[in-house]
């Protein structure tokens, strides 16, 4: 077991394990990589301003999402691809996840079949959606997502075409030899590059991906899956409005991960307008920067119901596989706890905005 303190520190730990191009991959973020430094920024600019002298003796993290009980808000949030990060990729995460009792979201780009990740979790994973040009290709898939039990769906709205990462560039990116987008591999080709000097997620992108998607959308995907649906890449509150008076279920404020648009807001500035857009009926979650306990703490503070986590979860998993994931999610778990019992908070329902100064 590599040992780590924070997950601040994994990023460096786990570098020297990846090939350079895998690496740049997993850390990198669109153009001049703004969006991707505020993101964690902006949650060191946030204070706390903890209440003294309650009993926080037993503290109680667990909450419901989507008639699920997770034992604390952080889900992992969808990342392709994780058999570059280790042998046993997206199965170490959904196992990890599974153990610590939250929810593993599973990226339509996977490097495992969603069927084959299905068991291995405890509770119904939910599953990000990219929605195909070919759209008898995105229902056979949703289709399949159904029949093995998923939770809910999550379409990832921030990505109407894919963020140009010079990193990726640079490094004309392709899956090692052996990892491929697992769920496609009947009818797209998928991940085949061409001599083009660009990234072979880039060209997949570009040439598969549905640009055209709106909210009318919206009722040919409910119709298509029944599951709840999510809307992931939600910024602002008049979209928040707009999903909620459409009847979605839960909205995750997220920028990618600075992927998408450099200079997009930082996501923790963006959550307390979203929230209110959504209304009091739709759950709200963020992702982006999470890496502390009390960036959980201030993003809940804010509004959120529960926050989702990257990056940390592919270091874990190129450090240690499984146990590694385990590392990450307890920590910031315990993190959270800690946080909790500092400000005053014995249940995640204390957790209100009075604790932070923006
Ligand atoms: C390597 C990598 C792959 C990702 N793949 C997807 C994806 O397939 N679908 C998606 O909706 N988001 C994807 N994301 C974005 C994440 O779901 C999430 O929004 C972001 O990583 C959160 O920020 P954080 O890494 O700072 O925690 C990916 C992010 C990374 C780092």
């Amino acid at each position: 077991m590599t040992p780590f303190v924070n997950l601040l520190e994994l990023e460096a730990l786990a570098k020297p394990r990846l090939p350079t191009a895998v690496f740049d991959y997993f850390a990198g973020g669109a153009h001049d990589e703004i969006t991707l430094g505020a993101n964690r920024r902006a949650y060191d600019a946030i204070a706390l301003r903890p209440r003294v002298l309650v009993d926080v003796s037993r503290r109680d993290l667990s909450m419901t999402l989507l008639g699920q009980t997770l034992a604390f808000p952080v889900l992992v949030a969808p990342m392709a691809l994780q058999r570059m990060a280790h042998t046993d990729g997206e199965m170490a995460t959904a196992r990890a996840a599974a153990s610590l009792k939250t929810v593993f979201t599973v990226s339509t780009l996977s490097s495992v079949t969603v069927e084959e990740i299905r068991p291995a979790c405890a509770l119904a994973p939910w599953f990000q959606i990219y929605v195909h040009q070919d759209r008898a290709l995105t229902e056979g898939m949703l289709a399949r997502v159904a029949a093995c039990g998923y939770g809910a769906l999550v379409l990832t709205v921030d990505t109407p075409v894919l963020g140009r990462r010079e990193r990726d560039v640079r490094n004309t990116f392709q899956p090692p030899p052996g990892v491929a987008f697992a769920n496609m591999m009947a009818g797209t080709g998928a991940t085949t590059g061409t001599s083009e000097r660009d990234s072979a997620l880039a060209m997949y992108f570009a040439a598969r991906h549905d640009a055209s998607v709106t909210w009318k959308d919206l009722a040919w995907l409910r119709r298509t899956c029944r599951l709840p649906l999510v809307l992931k890449g939600v910024m602002r509150g008049d979209d928040a409005k707009r999903a909620a008076d459409h009847g979605v279920d839960a909205l995750i404020v997220s920028n990618h991960g600075g992927r998408q648009l450099d200079t997009a807001i930082p996501t923790i500035r963006a959550l307390a307008e979203v929230a209110d857009g959504a209304g009091p009926n739709v759950p709200v979650l963020v992702d982006g920067g999470v890496r502390r306990g009390t960036d959980v703490l201030k993003a809940i503070a804010l509004g959120a119901r529960a926050v989702l986590v990257g990056r940390p979860v592919l270091w874990g998993l190129a450090l240690d596989g499984e146990t590694g994931v385990s590392r990450v999610l307890t920590t910031l778990r315990d993190e959270l706890d800690t946080a909790m019992a500092l400000c005053g908070c014995a249940t995640l329902s204390d957790i209100g905005r009075d604790l932070v100064v923006t």
